[in-house]
């Protein structure tokens, strides 16, 4: 009986479809957008050359993953040989050379856990964060985008979620639940995992692309338009799969025992990453592994409390796509 209304379930959903697309739709960013983000990083790559002409701008994040939403700041990264400056020198020096021309509200930010400097520019409206020499957020930033191009479920699913998750308060780290990067790398390795998988696992691959950063070999096949019929066997529409999206984290994934890894496409074990007890503030409640920095677990944010909150708004989530009457409106309620 209960796989009667399972598949019932799956089969009912299809209506569904429509109005997820259009808050997907709705939520990318308009081309005009992306014109005025290339200006500001063009404009602050021109007063920084000045000051040091070997020093790059790159953007990563949201802006440069392509799972950002409408009228987003962006985040840029100054890769910039340092010598024996320390970084928060560096960051007031950034501060002054852009303080000089007509940015506002220039701030530097020494001693948050990233430090930056803050900045908005009047002409287009955006506001940015820079931050010095942190490549591995670059590169993962490129691997998402990478992803992203091989099957347009990835990223109608991942908007959904990450909209979902800023609706119901559950994209905030400071209060013990997850990041967006967090979000974006679970969908991912969903996909990996549907049967037949919608995503491949690039960093199984051949690589044909590979950097060392910070000590750290990120390798992957990043030759995607070669992948764009991977997932076309799986014909799963996104209302299906964000169902299912909720409904794994609400009841079938094992929170006890397994780790998520995009790296690998798999499920691992605790046990094989010895993150089975807390240590210092890590206590590895839901493990997500980052794809290059394997030792990091984006999940050790989450502590005993968030861990209760996060697995009722999957359950909440995974309930309201089945019955309620009017699930788009029900599920991205504000909290
Ligand atoms: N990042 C990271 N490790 C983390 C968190 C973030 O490397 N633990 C990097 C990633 O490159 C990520 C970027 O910082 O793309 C920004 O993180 P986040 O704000 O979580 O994601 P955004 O995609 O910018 O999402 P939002 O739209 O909510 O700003
Ligand atoms: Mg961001």
């Amino acid at each position: 009986r209960t796989y009667k209304r399972f598949m019932q379930c799956r089969l009912d959903i299809g209506w569904l479809c429509n109005p997820l697309l259009a808050i997907y739709e709705s939520l990318i960013p308009t081309e005009e957008e992306k014109v005025k983000q290339k200006q500001l990083l063009a404009l602050l790559e021109k007063l920084v050359n000045k000051e040091w002409p070997e020093a790059r701008l790159y953007i990563y994040g949201s802006c440069g993953n392509s799972f950002g939403v409408r009228n987003s700041d962006i985040d840029v990264c100054l890769e910039i040989q340092s010598g024996d400056i320390d970084k928060s020198e560096l960051l007031l020096k950034l501060a002054d050379i852009l303080q000089s021309d007509n940015l506002q509200d220039v701030k530097a930010l020494t001693r948050a856990r990233v430090p930056i400097v803050k900045l908005m520019d009047p002409v287009t409206g955006i506001s940015c964060d820079i931050c010095v020499n942190n490549m591995l957020a670059v590169v993962n930033t490129k691997l998402l985008r990478d992803y992203a191009q091989i099957d347009v479920r990835l990223r109608q699913l991942a908007y959904i979620v990450k909209h979902w998750a800023k609706s119901r308060a559950v994209n905030e780290t400071y209060q013990g639940t997850l990041s967006s990067y967090a979000y974006v790398l679970m969908c991912i390795h969903f996909l990996q995992q549907r049967r037949p998988p919608i995503l491949p696992c690039l960093q199984e691959l051949d690589t044909t692309y590979s950097v060392i950063v910070d000590d750290v070999r990120c390798a992957y096949f990043d030759q995607v338009e070669k992948l764009i019929n991977f997932g076309t066997r799986n014909k799963e529409n996104i209302a299906q799969l964000v169902w299912s999206f909720f409904h794994y984290w609400a009841y079938q994934h094992d929170y006890t025992n397994t780790v998520i890894s995009v790296r690998t496409g798999h499920l691992l074990s605790k046990q094989s990453k010895d993150w089975t007890r807390r240590i210092g503030n890590d206590r590895h409640l839901i493990c997500i592994e980052d794809p290059f920095d394997t030792s990091h677990d984006l999940g050790r944010v989450v502590d005993k409390f968030s861990i209760r909150v996060l697995r009722e708004e999957f359950e909440r989530a995974a309930h309201i796509m089945q019955h309620d009457p009017n699930p788009c409106a029900t599920l991205f309620e504000p909290f």
